[in-house]
C-alpha cells in the first residue's frame, strides 16, 4: 500500500488541524499516512521511504518558521527526486509559507508536485466546515493520484 508522509508545524494548532484534516481525507481513500510534526523528525532517515510527501507550515512575518527551513534542509538530503507531493498551511491574510515550501519541492528537491498546487487557508477557513471538506478534498486527491 501507497505511503505518505505529513510533516507539519504549527504553533497555534491551526495547521496541524489542516494535517489531521488532510490525513483523514487520504485515509479515506484507503491509502496509508502518518502525520508527524518536524520537531519529531530527527534527519533524512526519518523522511526517506514514503510514496508521497506532503509539508505544512503557517506564515509568520511573511515567511515559513525557522524549523520549517531546517527541515527543508534534512529532506533535501532525503533524495525525494521524482517523489510525489503537495504543501499545504494557515494564515491570515498574506499567506507566503505553503506557496513558498511548494516551489521548493518543485524546483529544489525536483519532486512530482500536484496539480492542484499549495492548500493555503485562512485560519478562519481551517475551522469551518468548508475547511475541513476542502482539507479532506486535498487528502482525497492527493491518495486517487497516488494509486
Ligand atoms: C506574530 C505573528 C505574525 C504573523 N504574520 C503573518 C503574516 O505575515 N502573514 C499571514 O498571512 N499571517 C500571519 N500571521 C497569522 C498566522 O499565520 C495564523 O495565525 C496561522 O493560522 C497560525 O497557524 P498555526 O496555528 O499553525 O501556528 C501571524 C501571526 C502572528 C502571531
Amino acid at each position: 500500500m501507497k505511503k505518505t508522509l505529513i510533516a507539519y508545524s504549527s504553533r497555534t494548532k491551526k495547521t496541524e488541524t489542516m494535517a489531521n484534516y488532510i490525513a483523514e481525507g487520504i485515509r479515506l481513500s484507503g491509502c496509508e499516512v502518518e502525520v508527524k510534526p518536524i520537531s519529531a523528525i530527527e534527519n533524512e532517515e526519518g523522511i526517506s521511504g514514503y510514496d508521497c510527501y506532503v509539508f505544512g507550515c503557517p506564515t509568520y512575518h511573511k515567511d515559513m518558521t525557522g524549523g520549517m527551513k531546517q527541515f527543508l534542509f534534512k529532506a533535501q538530503q532525503a533524495q525525494l527526486v521524482g517523489k510525489f507531493g503537495g504543501a499545504f498551511g494557515s494564515h491570515t491574510h498574506s499567506g507566503e509559507s505553503a506557496p513558498m515550501i511548494f516551489e521548493t519541492m518543485q524546483h529544489v528537491f525536483k519532486m512530482d508536485m500536484t496539480d492542484l498546487g499549495p492548500l493555503n487557508l485562512t485560519e478562519e477557513m481551517v475551522v469551518s466546515d468548508e475547511g475541513l471538506k476542502a482539507c479532506q478534498a486535498y487528502g482525497k486527491a492527493l491518495a486517487e493520484k497516488l494509486a
